[in-house]
């Protein structure tokens, strides 16, 4: 029997993972796709039918009104909600999290044999009390629970690291690439937990950026140099599948330039001549050339945040990376001069695209599952609202056989007692599973007003029995007591 959470998952802006805690460490649990990563992105291409992950990013381009990413960032902030123009709906930022998430747990359930009960989320640095409550709401969305720790990114990070605060003191600063943006945080002991002390971060130095940069400033003048087409800029919408063709190459070529000092590239374009293969060559060089001003900034912001928090680089106990980009050993290579870099011990001894997951996971390991409790709350309201629901009716019956004799006070609090349970009704019908009572705060809320109803239909029915059945006994003081529609 699994006693702990034991599921790691990092809900990324553009790309999420989970990892399973197991034998003290923790493993990479891979997509259908076998993949450890999944694209953040969601595809509706007709009702009823969602992708998530690469297919739904390899859409983003062509079919931009009916595949979304970037959602992840914009939980718990006010904005509009997603259309799908080809499936007709619309979703939250919520719901589309949600979907990432539940295809991050079909992949665990597929590994378990079972669908995780709950599970740690590593959530980006930035997020605000509102992203963390959404972020939750997205979980609840998914089946994962209503008590699903959430992590700041970097803490994950850490702790795959072992900052444990036991063998090494901290604190730590992660330095944090991925596609879309850079983060630098502080982590350290306080309270007793490993915590984030600070962070910063630039949205637009990630490694897309360096494949935009290789394409604007390589790659489309050299086009326009071999095959000369008009007007060949990016923000032309007549070239938009050339360059999203290209931008893949120049991302690829980029990789493969972290093992080797040279990477051909191959493009199939469509140009006013017909197809045309456009070839490149791109070197080590020319690509640190373009990456490095990206890579000062992000140290510039690291010397930022150590001085906002009145540390001195000695005062760290090691540059934690994270992030792919971080692979790029022209990135390496700046961290590491003595000069040029943050005077840091950089350890890279973890993979750095599946860090904070597997980091998520290891705190999964210690982390006891959620009792049932949402669960046997669930059935308790589903019990009651079924009790409240004959007992009104047994009033109804009595007030009809009882005819004109009733007075009137108690038809009008029947009357009100059938509304509060119809709203109620309603509520929990719309919610399903998933809905408001099943947010903590909300589940009691339901729990006590259910309870206080029930107590004054028994009321009810003992004046209505009283005065329907023309007995001596007096009914039930109505006007005390708290009223339905409370609290
Ligand atoms: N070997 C490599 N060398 C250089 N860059 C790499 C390498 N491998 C991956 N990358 C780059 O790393 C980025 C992806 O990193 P990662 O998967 O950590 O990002 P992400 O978590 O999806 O993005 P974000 O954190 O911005 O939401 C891409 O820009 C990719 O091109
Ligand atoms: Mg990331």
């Amino acid at each position: 029997m699994r006693e702990t959470i034991d599921i790691g998952i990092e809900l990324g802006n553009t790309g999420s993972a989970v990892a399973l805690a197991e034998d003290g460490g923790a493993r990479v649990l891979r997509n259908n796709e076998y993949r450890d990563r999944t694209p953040s992105a969601v595809f509706m291409p007709r009702p009823g039918t969602t992708l998530v992950g690469r297919a739904a990013r390899e859409r983003l381009k062509a079919a931009p009104k009916d595949a979304y990413a970037g959602f992840v960032l914009r939980l718990g902030t006010a904005g509009e909600p997603y259309r799908f123009h080809r499936a007709g709906v619309t979703r939250t930022a919520e719901q589309l999290a949600a979907e990432v998430l539940k295809s991050l747990c079909r992949d665990a359930a597929h590994e378990r044999g079972e669908p995780p009960a709950a599970a740690v989320i590593a959530v980006p640095a930035s997020f605000t009390p509102e992203q963390h409550d959404a972020a939750r709401r997205a979980a609840v969305l998914a089946g994962l629970g209503e008590d699903c720790p959430l992590l700041p990114e970097p803490v994950a990070v850490a702790l795959a690291y072992g900052a444990d605060g036991t063998a090494r003191r901290g604190p730590w600063m992660v330095f944090s690439m991925g596609s879309s943006g850079f983060t630098a945080s502080l982590v350290g002991e306080r309270d007793g937990g490993l915590r984030l002390l600070g962070h910063v971060g630039a949205p637009h130095l990630g490694g897309g950026h360096i494949d935009r940069a290789i394409v604007d400033d390589l790659l489309a003048p050299a086009v326009v140099r071999d095959f000369g087409p008009r007007d060949f800029t990016r923000g032309s919408e007549r070239w938009r599948t050339n360059f999203a063709k290209l931008q893949g190459a120049a991302e690829a070529a980029k990789i493969e330039l972290s093992r080797a000092t040279e990477a051909e590239l191959y493009v199939d374009l469509t140009l006013d001549g017909g197809e045309e293969t456009f070839s490149y060559t791109l070197t080590r060089g020319a690509l640190d050339d373009l990456a490095r001003p990206s890579y000062a900034e992000a140290v510039a912001l690291c010397r930022r945040l150590l001085a906002e928090n009145s540390l001195l680089p000695e005062d760290v106990d090691a540059l934690l990376l994270a992030g792919g980009a971080t692979l790029a050993p022209g990135l390496r290579e700046l961290l590491a001069d003595p000069r040029a870099g943050l005077g840091i011990r950089a350890d890279h001894s973890q993979d750095p695209t599946t860090v904070a997951a597997r980091g998520a996971a290891l705190h999964a390991g210690t982390v006891p599952l959620p009792a049932a409790a949402p669960a046997l709350a669930r059935d308790e309201i589903a019990g009651l609202l079924r009790e409240t629901r004959d007992a009104l009716s047994r009033c109804t019956g009595l007030l009809d056989q009882a005819g004109t004799g009733v007075p009137g006070r108690l038809r009008a609090a029947v009357a009100l007692l059938r509304e509060t349970v119809g709203r109620l009704d309603d509520d929990l019908r719309r919610g399903g599973a998933a809905g408001w009572h099943t947010a903590a705060p909300s589940r009691t809320r339901a729990l006590v007003l259910l309870r206080r109803l029930r107590d004054r239909l028994a009321e009810l029915h003992g004046a209505l029995t009283g005065d329907a059945g023309g007995e001596s006994r007096r009914p039930a003081p109505l006007g005390t007591g708290p009223g339905p529609g409370l609290p």
